[in-house]
């Protein structure tokens, strides 16, 4: 078990916020160049590139606890790997240079450029398996959805909290065969249903502003890394997360134990995934329904950022024009 509460007095420096934009920004457009050439891989690897020597630069004892995979398997960024100056507080990374490697070939709505930093220990090491998740925003009594209840009575209950039909009630989910029951079990409330292709980081955070995205509630099976990553982003911004991973082999489980998970079985609430003061950053790479893509202009690049932080609950977006081209 790796979750450990902080004192109250524990905090990450404030400057840190705006410097975490710039890292997100830098991985962006560098993502963003590659738009809608269909190479996954060509993306992401510029991304993870542009982030790392961002990262490099800060005043921080990093180690990345959710990265681009296992030392063995990823030569940058990888679970383990310290980063920043090696001055200045110890953190703990969550980061996904490229959310979304198959959007940004398309060049189709909502990946992003993400990461996210805790006091060290508190963020989950997960290991790279999937994660079953729930989420909804911010506004609603604790406990309105759970991961153990079906899927029919956490949309009801969503709808009664919303004092809305539960038709007017719009669900999430990844477009997978896995979801072929899910899908039916939602529909049958005669809730709707925005099946999304990837990019559940980005389906998470549109829970938090349904207003404007059209989406009360997440569901489904994504990424681990991914879900520890909008948990953190909903600690930010306020809602409501459970996850609980998808330990099915007993290499999983293994793999598992060996980061400190003694239940494969257990539930992870939004807290024990993303604890104590947690800064969260992310900027468009596509035009999304919350951040617009990466803009190129004659003269200048334009990028669309949101980075907020736990301790506070302050959330700010930061549309920045970058005309010293040359750092990017
Ligand atoms: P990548 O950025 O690594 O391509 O991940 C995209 C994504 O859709 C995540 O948002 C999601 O959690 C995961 O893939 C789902 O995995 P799968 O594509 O195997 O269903």
């Amino acid at each position: 078990m790796t979750f450990m509460p902080k004192s109250p007095q524990a905090g990450l420096d404030r400057i840190l916020t705006l410097e975490l934009v710039r890292v997100t920004e830098r991985a962006a457009v560098a993502a963003a160049r590659l738009r809608g050439r269909g190479d996954e891989k060509a993306a992401d690897q510029v991304a993870v590139d542009a982030m790392r020597s961002e990262l490099n630069r800060l005043p921080i004892q990093g180690t990345v606890v959710i990265g681009e995979g296992e030392r063995d398997e990823a030569p940058m960024l990888y679970i383990g790997e310290e980063v920043g100056l090696g001055e200045g507080p110890a953190v703990d990374i969550a980061l996904d240079p490229l959310e979304g490697t198959t959007i940004c070939a398309k060049n189709l709505p909502n990946s992003l450029a993400v990461i996210a930093i805790a006091e060290r220990g508190s963020l989950l090491y997960a290991p790279d398996v999937y994660m079953e998740k729930i989420a909804v925003g911010p506004g609603y009594p604790e406990g309105i959805v759970n991961l153990d209840a079906p899927a029919a009575e956490n949309i009801e209950n969503l709808a009664k909290a919303k004092g809305v039909p539960v038709s007017e009630i719009t669900a999430c989910i990844l477009d997978r065969p896995r979801h072929a029951r899910l899908i039916e079990e939602v529909r049958a409330t005669g809730a709707a249903i925005r099946l999304i292709g990837d990019g559940d980081v980005a389906g998470v955070i549109h829970t938090t502003d349904p207003d404007n995205t059209g989406i009360d509630i997440y569901m489904g099976i994504g990424g681990a890394p991914e879900g520890v990553l909008a948990a953190a982003a909903l600690r930010c911004i306020g809602g409501q997360m459970q996850g609980r991973l998808q330990l099915n082999t007993e290499e999983k489980v293994a793999r598992a134990a060996n980061m400190g998970i003694s239940d494969p079985n257990k539930i992870y609430l939004m807290e024990e995934m993303a604890s104590g003061d947690v800064l969260f950053a992310a900027t468009g790479v596509t035009d999304g329904n919350l951040l617009a893509g990466v803009k190129f202009g004659r003269d200048s690049i334009q990028t669309h950022t949101i980075v907020m932080r736990s301790s506070s609950r302050t959330v700010r977006e930061i549309k920045a024009r970058h005309q010293d081209l040359e750092k990017f």
